[in-house]
Order: C-alpha cells, then structure tokens, then sequence
C-alpha cells in the first residue's frame, strides 16, 4: 500500500483482497458485499444489495455537476450503478484493496467511463491528493465501521465544499451495547452510536438518521446462508475460505445484534457547514 496505515488497517486490505479474487474466480455477477435492503423479502441477494446502494444515492441528493467521492467502495460496482442511474461530474474512488482498485480501473477502461469514475489505493482517513473545499458529496456504504472515525470526519470535513454532504450506510454498536466496543481495537472502531454521533458533530451538522435494522437484517442472514452454502463447495484457496468463515460468523453475530438491538444499522446524512 502505497498510504501506509495501522497493521489492523493493512489486515482489512488482506481480507478484501482475498474476497476479491475470489469474486472474479467464482465469476459473480454482480460484486457488491454489503447486506442489502430488503423490502418485500422475495428479492434476490443482488437486488437488496442495489438496493442499499440506491438508497444511499438517493439520500445524498446528487447533482448534475457534483464532484463525488466513494470510500471503500469493494469492487466499485455501486460506482458503476451511480454512472447508470445518476449524472454527476466526477467520482474519485478511495479503497485500501489493491486487487479491488486494479478490478474497478480496469472495469472502467473497459466500459469507457474513465473519464467519470477514477478509483485509488488508499485510506478513508486521509484521503491523499484531495484539495480542500473541493468536493460535493462524500459516501460511505457499509464501511466506516473500519475506520478511524475521528480521523475520517475530520478529513470529510476538510475536502467537502461548505453545504457538502456525507452520507452512510452505517453499522454501530447501540448504546446498551457499549461494553461490547470497548473491547478491541477492531470494535473500538465500530463505535456506539452515541460515541460516533459526538464525534462526528465535531465537523458536521446532522441531517438525519434513520434506523434501518428491519431492512437489513434479512440479508444479513442471507449472507450468512450464501456463504456457509457456496463457500465449503467451492474452488478456494484455504486463506479465501479462511476469510469467508470468518465474515460468515461475524455476519451471523451481525445479523443476531440487529435482531436484539445491540447492533444498529442506520443512514446518516451528514452536512458540512
Ligand atoms: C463491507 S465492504 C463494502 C463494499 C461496498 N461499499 C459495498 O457495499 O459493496 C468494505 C470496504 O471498505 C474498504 N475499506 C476498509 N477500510 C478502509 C479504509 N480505511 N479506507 C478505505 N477503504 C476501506 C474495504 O477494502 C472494502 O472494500
């Protein structure tokens, strides 16, 4: 990695290489990772997960002439999504997964869209090369329970026009959980709402949050049936079925906390000012 970060960040960066390999082995479709929104609940996976990602777009009220900014955007196939569904200037894309990188450019050369879509190895929290006040819109899907979150804010903060927006599709603990984050570096990072919300209000004004654990909920079940389904019958090397096990037990812990309510799944549009 060129935008060298922790060693919990640089594990992450393993991780989603190794889904990514084996995304483009197993040739799926569409490569979205993230739990989908589920409505009537006799969707397709893939259409939930769309879905998450449309309801982010529309949330973040996109412009014609708007200068976009995706961070962990997996395999960028929301970013293609946003080019068919939305006009919009130019999005720069900010992942940690050097192999999700190379597959996003590459898929951009090959649909022409280069001049729209640029996708970067590197961090959320820094952002490196963004000049200040520069752009519209900062999205986060399924994301910034990776981050730094002071760090990103801060850094949102700084790269967005005055009246720019951030908008996530987020996952924190809830308050009564809190005893949960503080036990890791990794689910430090998680955060509570609460903890989140103060940190974030540092740099930006709430719009609005709007719970959406019943919508996510079923697919985070989902994910769990698909990868306990497919992954043990596939052609994977050990460390790609290593990592899926792994995300299938966090997904099932995910999708149990979301049940109770010790986990919350919410949108958030933020707004600088
Ligand atoms: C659960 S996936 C979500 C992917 C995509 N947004 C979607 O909905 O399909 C999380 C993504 O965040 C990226 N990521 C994790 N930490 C990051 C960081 N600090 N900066 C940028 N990207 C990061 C991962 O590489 C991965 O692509």
């Amino acid at each position: 990695m060129t935008d060298a970060g922790s060693s919990l960040t640089r594990t992450i960066a393993r991780q989603y290489d190794l889904f990514q390999t084996s995304l483009e082995s197993l040739h799926k479709d569409r490569k979205f990772l993230n739990y989908g929104y589920s409505v009537s609940g006799t969707e397709t996976f893939e259409a939930r997960q769309q879905r998450l990602c449309l309801e982010v777009f529309q949330a973040a009220e996109i412009g014609k002439d708007d200068v976009i900014i995706d961070v962990g955007f997996g395999s960028g196939e929301q970013d293609f999504l946003l080019s068919n569904a939305y006009e919009f200037r130019h999005l720069m894309g900010f992942n940690i997964s050097e192999r999700q990188v190379r597959y996003a450019n590459e898929r951009a050369i090959r649909e022409n869209l280069i001049h729209k879509l640029s996708f970067r190895l590197g961090e959320a929290e820094r952002l490196s090369g963004v000049e200040g006040s520069s752009v519209d819109r900062v999205l986060a899907i399924e994301c910034a329970f990776y981050f730094d979150r002071p760090r990103f804010y801060e850094r949102a903060a700084q790269v967005l026009k005055p009246g720019g927006l951030v908008v996530l599709a987020d996952i924190a603990f809830a308050d009564r959980a809190s005893f949960l984050a503080r036990r890791a570096e990794d689910l430090r990072r998680v955060g509570t709402q609460s903890s989140n919300r103060a940190a974030w209000e540092k740099h930006f004004r709430t719009r609005s949050v709007r719970g959406i654990n019943e919508h996510t909920r079923p697919g985070a079940q989902m994910a769990v049936w698909q990868i306990f389904e497919t992954v043990p019958r596939s052609r994977l090397s050990a460390a790609e079925r290593r990592e899926w096990m792994k995300m299938g037990f966090y997904s099932q812990l995910v999708a149990l906390g979301l049940q109770v309510s010790f986990i919350q799944y919410d949108l958030i549009v933020l707004q600088k000012v």
